[in-house]
């Protein structure tokens, strides 16, 4: 028997390589020995988007495309989308009884998210929704509601996966023994920086490159990406591991990576030229995935079915879970 992955991510944007190397490399890597369940998590992107619901609409298109392009297979994978899965808002409610306020506003992965959207949320997040704060809780049973077991995510979604196996191990001990406590999968890369040398790469920090990113838009990124402070003319010496280019140029793994280190310290690099070479890696790796999205651009029918399909093995396996939960919990009135 497969283990089952459950990961996802928020319909608010298109995925960047914060995603791909966090993250997406390593669902693709593991769908083939996993029974892979991929949500679109547009319940969650309404935590703080409810005022927005045509952006999230639109958003559950691109990211099934970002999914397919890179190279997440409807033949391993079931791509799903959250709130056709009704089963799992029933479980959210019966969890919420087995977590804290406080152990929620401890989470520092909300907490962040809280400061960074000050103008929903207010100073010191005071103006918080009851569903923003509880998203974790929905988290727990958007894992719990498929029998998750394994959760390929990147590091800022682990006090999420901690907090579920604690609701887990409270629900169990109450109702007696219902789910299996899900374990978190890193990938080695589990948090890139970003082109402004931000320790994240994020949609809101504008400082990312895209998958869908054409030539120009990663030519004109590349160019203002930032390099040591320290270096002025081109022939100057310069410390790599102070600079972005250079750490991209590790990311993707440039076979000639120790020639770029060298030169850069000794001062025979210039920057235009070690830019230039990194857009041409970039394109290496983003062109046939933009190949392929291309494709299922083309094909819009394909990618409903592929939708469809896997949001109704969601359903199907959600619909028997939750009878269990409803059993353990002696809810299970006229059966
Ligand atoms: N919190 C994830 C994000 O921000 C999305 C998500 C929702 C998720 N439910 C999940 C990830 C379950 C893994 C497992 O992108």
């Amino acid at each position: 028997m497969k283990k089952t992955i459950i990961t996802g991510d928020r319909p608010t944007g298109n995925l960047h390589l914060g995603h791909y190397f966090g993250s997406l490399q390593n669902r693709v890597k593991l769908q083939k020995d996993y029974d892979t369940f991929i949500l679109i998590a547009d319940v969650q992107a309404l935590t703080d988007n409810f005022d927005k619901p045509d952006k999230v609409r639109k958003n559950v298109y691109e990211l099934t495309l970002d999914y397919l392009s890179v190279g997440i297979d409807p033949q391993y994978s079931n791509i799903y989308i959250q709130s056709m899965i009704p089963e799992t808002a029933e479980l959210t409610i019966y969890f919420s009884n087995l977590v804290s306020i406080s152990r929620l506003f401890r989470n520092p992965t909300t907490k962040n998210e809280a400061i960074q959207k000050e103008n929903i949320f207010g100073k010191e997040y005071s103006n918080m929704t009851y569903g923003f704060l509880g998203y974790p809780v929905s988290q727990a049973a958007d894992i719990t509601i498929l029998d998750g077991e394994v959760v390929p995510v990147g590091d800022d979604q682990l006090p999420h996966v901690e907090q579920t196996r604690e609701i887990v191990r409270k629900f169990n001990s109450i109702y007696g023994d219902t789910f299996k406590e899900p374990e978190a999968v890193l990938s080695k890369t589990p948090r890139v920086k970003g082109l402004d040398g931000n320790d994240k790469m994020g949609k809101s920090l504008g400082n990312a490159i895209y998958l869908k990113d054409d030539l120009d838009t990663v030519t004109k990124k590349v160019m203002g990406a930032v390099t040591d402070p320290n270096k002025i003319k081109k022939d100057d010496p310069a410390n790599p591991d102070v600079c972005m280019v250079y750490y991209y140029h590790k990311l993707l793994n440039n076979p000639n990576l120790d020639n770029i280190c060298s030169e850069c310290k000794l001062g025979t690099r210039g920057c235009v030229g070690c830019k230039k070479e990194l857009i041409e890696e970039l394109m290496k790796l983003l062109s046939p995935i933009q190949e392929k999205r291309k494709y299922y651009e083309e094909h819009p029918e394909e990618v409903e079915k592929i939708l469809k399909d896997g949001t109704a093995a969601a359903k199907k396996r959600a619909e028997e879970v939750m009878k269990r939960v409803r059993k353990s919990m002696q809810l299970d009135y006229f059966e």
